[in-house]
């Protein structure tokens, strides 16, 4: 049932998303911090593009931006440059009042800390009813769904506890269930599993899928824990403020989401892709460039099917010399068909 035009809701754009449109579309993404002393560019012209449905992870060093994006993405920053859409909407020129539409109606969060998640004076269940309130949802469908929201989460046996009577998974499985409470387009996730022992993190991660397929939320979940990584089809790595490479595991998609076989889909096979901008700009992983020396300039060939990169040693018998010594016969191969290809698809 439709939920009763608020004020606030009728202050929202009315920009319904295309069926086919992605969850979210960062283009040229730019956020630039200016302290009186310095100014940090965490977000350097960052491309990312979710679809529908996806359930997928951010990884990334420390600093290299993907906090800065979830803080773009859930509406409580707003970027320097570029365009930021979520479910349609275009975020840069949100008004403060649509923002705060956007934060209660378009995205759910769940940060890293459990305290951050939860008011600490408030039971689960009032946790879970509260958001539902602003957007004029009555007491008694509040409260039923709150009640399904936890039991879903399978925490319906700490209803009646605080925050403070309840363990850090239980604390996050119920602000997961915060975070749906008004079945948002989008979920964020910012090192959910953080904090947590690897069992808790692991029933919170089967949570966050429960979240994704049951209810049809987008879910992008920031994450250092490999363990979470393995088990996402498609992972994308941000390095110094720019998408780098993605790795795509097939068989770890949407149809094989159960939550309790977790460990026999991170054995399936990982691809990894290097992303290319919309300027052509690509990022060499320092894995493949640290063995070759390869800094500062490379040289690159034409080949049959593919780009040669090479470090550059200043003379086309250098690029000989490591044609010789690499038995696929390039430094680092870009299959330019395959890589764009399968990316998109
Ligand atoms: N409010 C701020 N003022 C100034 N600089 C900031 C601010 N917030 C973040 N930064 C800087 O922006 C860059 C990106 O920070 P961000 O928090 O997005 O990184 P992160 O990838 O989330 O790192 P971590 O894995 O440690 O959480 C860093 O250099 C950081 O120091
Ligand atoms: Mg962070």
């Amino acid at each position: 049932m439709p939920a009763p035009l608020t004020a606030e809701a009728a202050a929202r754009p009315d920009t319904p998303a295309a069926p086919d449109a992605p969850a979210i579309e960062c283009s040229s993404l730019v956020r630039i911090y200016r302290t009186e002393k310095l100014e940090v560019q965490a977000l350097q012209g960052l491309d990312l593009r979710v679809e529908q449905g996806e359930f997928m992870a951010l990884v990334g060093a420390s600093g290299s931006g993907k906090s800065t994006l979830l803080g773009i993405l859930s509406g409580l920053d707003a970027p320097s440059a570029g365009s930021v859409r979520v479910a349609g909407r275009e975020l840069a020129g949100l008004t403060r009042k649509e923002r705060l539409v956007y934060r209660r109606e378009t995205v759910g969060f769940v940060w890293q800390s459990p305290p951050r998640n939860l008011l600490p004076q408030l039971t689960a269940l009032e946790n879970v009813a509260l958001p539902q309130t602003y957007t004029g949802t009555g007491r008694r469908a509040r409260r039923t769904r709150a009640l399904d929201l936890l039991e879903t989460m399978g925490v319906d046996y700490c209803r009646d506890r605080t925050p403070g009577q309840m363990s850090g998974g239980e604390q996050q499985r119920v602000a997961i269930a915060v975070a749906l409470a008004n079945s948002p387009a989008v979920l964020l996730a910012d090192e959910p599993t953080g904090e947590l022992d690897s069992d808790s993190a692991r029933t919170v991660l089967a949570a966050l899928r429960i979240a994704s397929t049951e209810h049809n939320v987008t879910t992008l979940i920031v994450t250092h824990d490999e363990g979470v990584s393995a088990q996402v089809r498609r992972t994308v790595a941000i390095r110094d403020g720019r998408t780098a490479t993605e790795t795509l595991r097939p068989s770890a998609g949407r149809d094989d989401r159960r939550g309790t076989d977790d460990e026999a889909q991170g054995e399936h096979e990982a691809f990894e892709y290097a992303v290319i901008d919309r300027s052509g700009r690509l990022q060499l992983p320092p894995e493949f460039t640290e063995p070759l020396g390869i800094r500062d300039l490379v040289r690159l060939t034409r080949e049959p099917g593919h780009i040669g990169v090479w470090p550059d040693r200043g003379s086309s018998e250098g690029a000989e010399e490591q044609k010789a010594a690499s038995p696929e016969g390039t430094a680092t191969a870009v299959n330019a068909a395959s890589t764009t290809e399968e990316s998109e698809a």
